[in-house]
Parts: C-alpha cells; sequence; structure tokens
C-alpha cells in the first residue's frame, strides 16, 4: 500500500473515531466563560444515547460485562456517595482502606486464598488488567534481583498471553522468551521448560487467554515453576470471576488457581465479569514477602514519608467502593447464576459458529469464541459484520476473529441475531467477488472496511495515533 492510498483510511478512521466533529462543539481551549452545568449535562447525554444502543444492545464482544439498568444506577449510587474518596489519604477515608482490604481478601478467597484456601494471599487493588499484570511483573523483576541477584530477567510467555506482559517488558526493562501454543492453543508445556534459564523470575499462564478463551495447562505450568523455583503469575483477569462458578456448575474447568502450589500471582478484574465499574482490578500474591517488593516507599522525602501501593499516587476510591459494592451486591449466589447464563449464551453461539460452513471454532472455549477460516477471509466477514452493526474482535497470527460473550449477549434473541448476522456476512463474502480483507486487526475497533491497512503502516503515516482535537 502506497502512503497516499492510506490517506482515505486515515479520514475513514478519524471519522469513525470522532464522529461528533461537525455536530458538537470542539473545545481546544477552555471556554472564557464557564458554560451552564445543566447545558453540559444535556450535551454529555446526547452523545451517550448515541452511543450507548451498540454496547447496550449487545452488538459489542466484551467492553461492557453486565450493562443492566438497575446494576448502573446501583453503581452510579455508590459513586455519588464516594466521590471524594482518595485511598492515598487512609486517614480521611478510612472506608476506602475498608473497602479495598475487603475486594481483596473476597477475591483471593474466590481463588483458593483465604482461610479455607492458601491464608497467606493478599494483594492490592489496581486500575485495571493492565495495571495487575504490570506490578506482578516489576515485582518479579525486584524480587529476582534483591533475592537472587538476576540484573537481566526474563519471563516465559506463551504467545497468547495479553499484550500487557509485553508492555511490562518494554517499560521494565525484562526479556520476553515466546512459548508457541500447541494445536489446541495452549501454551506449549515442555516448550515452557525448554525456555526457561538462569535468568527466569517468572512463567505465565492464562485462564483464559484474551484472543481465543482457551486456559492454559496451569497445573503443569505451575508444577514446572515449582521445580524450577521461579514464580508462576497466572493471568486470570478474563477468567477470575467466571471459572470459580463454572466449576460449581460441573463446567470442566482444570485447576488454575492457588490451590495449585507452583502458583505466586494472580490476576483478576473486578471491572470485567465482577460486574464492578470501570477501573478496578485485584493482583494477588502468594505471600507478603513477595507482594512487598510492589511497595514504593520513600522514608526521606521532603513532602514526608511517603507509601503507594500501586503505579498511582491518588487515586478514585469511589471505584473501588463500586467493586466491592458490585462483589457482595452479588455474591456467590449471583455470580453462580450470572456464570450460568454467560456459558449457556456462550454454548448456543459456539453452536451456531461451528454449524456455520468455511468457519472454524478455535481451541475448546468456554465464552470467549474465536472462529478462522480456510475458505473465506475472515476480516473481510468480520467487515461483513461491522456493516450489520457488530464490533468484534480481529486477531493475527493465525487471522481470526472473536466474540466476548458477556451478559448482554443472553438478552433474548441476541445469540440467534449474531449467528444470524454471522451466517450471512459468510454468505456475502462467498458472494462478493474479491472481497479478500487485508484489514489490520486494530484492538478495540470494529472490522471495517475503513480500517484496512496494516498497524506499522498507519503508524508510519500518523504518527503514534493520536487524534487531534
Ligand atoms: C486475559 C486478559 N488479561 C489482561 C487484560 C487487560 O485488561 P485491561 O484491559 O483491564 O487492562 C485483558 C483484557 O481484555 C485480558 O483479556
Amino acid at each position: 500500500m502506497k502512503p497516499s492510498d492510506l490517506d482515505p483510511v486515515i479520514d475513514a478512521l478519524e471519522a469513525e473515531l470522532r464522529p461528533y466533529r461537525e455536530s458538537h462543539r470542539t473545545y481546544t481551549k477552555l471556554p472564557v466563560v464557564g458554560r451552564d452545568r445543566s447545558d453540559i449535562l444535556e450535551e454529555m447525554r446526547d452523545l451517550a444515547s448515541e452511543e450507548e444502543p451498540k454496547w447496550s444492545s449487545g452488538f459489542a464482544s466484551g467492553a461492557v460485562y453486565h450493562g443492566g439498568l438497575d446494576h448502573i444506577e446501583f453503581l452510579n449510587e455508590v459513586y455519588a456517595i464516594n466521590s471524594q474518596a482518595n485511598p492515598l489519604h487512609p486517614e480521611l477515608w478510612p472506608s476506602a482502606v475498608k473497602y479495598e482490604a475487603e475486594v481483596v481478601a473476597m477475591t483471593a478467597s474466590m481463588l483458593g486464598g483465604g482461610e479455607a484456601g492458601v491464608p497467606s494471599v493478599c494483594g492490592t487493588v489496581s486500575s485495571g488488567g493492565t495495571e495487575s499484570i504490570l506490578l506482578a511483573m516489576r515485582t518479579y523483576r525486584d524480587h529476582a534481583r534483591a533475592e537472587r541477584g538476576i540484573t537481566e530477567p526474563e519471563v516465559v510467555v506463551p504467545v497468547s498471553a495479553h499484550a500487557a506482559f509485553d508492555k511490562a517488558a518494554q517499560y521494565f526493562g525484562i526479556t520476553l522468551v515466546p512459548v508457541p501454543l500447541g494445536p489446541d492453543y495452549k501454551a506449549d508445556v515442555q516448550a515452557a521448560e525448554q525456555a526457561i534459564t538462569s535468568r527466569t523470575v517468572a512463567l505465565v499462564a492464562s485462564a483464559p487467554g484474551f484472543p481465543h478463551g482457551v486456559i492454559d495447562p496451569v497445573e503443569q505450568l505451575s508444577d514446572l515453576a515449582f521445580r524450577r523455583r521461579i514464580g508462576c503469575h497466572v493471568d486470570a483477569c478474563l477468567g477470575g470471576f467466571v471459572l470459580p462458578w463454572a466449576e460449581r456448575l460441573g463446567y470442566p474447568v482444570p485447576p488454575f488457581d492457588f490451590r495449585l502450589p507452583g502458583v505466586t500471582s494472580m490476576s483478576a478484574d473486578t471491572h470485567k465479569f465482577g460486574y464492578a465499574a470501570k477501573g478496578t482490578s485485584v493482583v494477588l500474591y502468594r505471600t507478603s514477602e513477595l507482594r512487598r517488593y510492589q511497595y514504593y516507599r520513600n522514608v526521606s522525602w521532603m513532602g514526608g514519608l511517603y507509601y503507594s501501593p500501586t503505579f498511582a499516587g491518588s487515586r478514585p476510591g469511589a471505584i473501588s467502593a463500586e467493586a466491592w459494592a458490585s462483589m457482595i451486591a452479588f455474591g456467590e449466589e449471583g455470580y453462580t447464576i450470572a456464570t450460568q447464563a454467560l456459558l449457556e449464551t456462550a454454548a448456543a453461539i459456539r453452536k451456531g459458529v461451528e454449524a456455520i460452513d468455511d468457519l472454524q471454532v478455535l481451541g475448546d472455549p468456554l465464552w470467549v469464541i474465536a472462529f478462522a477460516s480456510d475458505q473465506v477471509d475472515v476480516y473481510a466477514v468480520m467487515d461483513q459484520m461491522s456493516l450489520r452493526g457488530w464490533n468484534l474482535n480481529g486477531l493475527q497470527n493465525p487471522p481470526a476473529a472473536h466474540i466476548c460473550v458477556t451478559l448482554r449477549h443472553a438478552q433474548p434473541g441476541v445469540a440467534d441475531r449474531f449467528v444470524a448476522d454471522l451466517q450471512a456476512s459468510v454468505e456475502a463474502v462467498r458472494h462478493i467477488p474479491g472481497s479478500q480483507g487485508v484489514m489490520a486487526p486494530i484492538y478495540g475497533m470494529a472490522g471495517t472496511q475503513k480500517t484496512r491497512g496494516t498497524v506499522e503502516e498507519l503508524l508510519a503515516r500518523y504518527g503514534d495515533l493520536q487524534f487531534k482535537a
């Protein structure tokens, strides 16, 4: 693709990401006189009402995991009550300390820690899955430097693990050693063993991984880590609040949590299937000795003794309060019922996808259903789905797409609509000559004709994909 060919792509991308340029006032500097508050609220309601149907009616993959009106209103009320809280000032908001400590304790006990499990499991609340992973990776780096004298740390990571591990490697000077997947899309344990060196500080397993929703062989990887005396981080950002209840419901859930002796840390996202508002996750450690390396302390700062557990300084206590409120509003029973609805819907979607000629479901997933095709161009199918209103995730190596099923899809008729639209999309691709997609599966963007071009080409042409106001 020549640079000039990208102009329409960039224009279309801009139009897609900045649809309000024409219809709404753009601020590039402060208004000279402040605007009326009710006027601001009205504009925001207007913007939200245009966006809401997309996620609320179940056209999105992942993104909004509960989205029921009653639950949203409840969380909004919780936010309003706690809107000024900042856990950086526990003396002013001891309630924030309580909420966070209890979110951590409840998550730990759900994942094999606590009184009935491994009592030493502890952790902190972070701002999301990525931060939980970044914190754990930096903790392993610093722990290994202090305890084992490792100055060039390596982490062994299956290629299906979330990009947050690569981000951590880039941020913290860690070398990632990739582990290939087997034909079942699970991490290859033998390859993981071979990848371990004297510099390895930890290995990673996903339960499940983002791309294909496949759970790695955590038990074998945990055993391996235990034997080789390295850390084992289980990324349960997506599965931490689903798998315990799926297990209870009798689904085939392999061991994946602190009940495995080699598992030394985990991430689990309250803001996904914990059904809390966006902005919280939990990072857990097997022992407080390991967690200690996560904490930042400064005893000589002119501003006084300074301590913070995560990357941020000031933090929104209201978001932690929402995580706490969501967890205790659901309880074990609520999560179990929600998980049943989720997994039954996902099973129906999987069955529907499997019945479509020319599509193949990848791996043996429970609720993230990835599909590829040897016969039709799967990105062209995504384009067709976008034309029908869907916002799926594009995957690469191999080319594929997925839908991460949420409770939005458990609404009546949504799963059937998905399958019917997917069938129609495959048909359309078969019958439109030359509909071979070359779309880059840009994370978080719907696959449309407009986003064709590789990420590298787009970045080269458009700097850091920073769109102007
Ligand atoms: C398995 C997995 N890990 C980590 C993350 C990162 O989470 P976040 O987007 O909250 O930072 C995701 C997000 O989808 C995920 O699916």
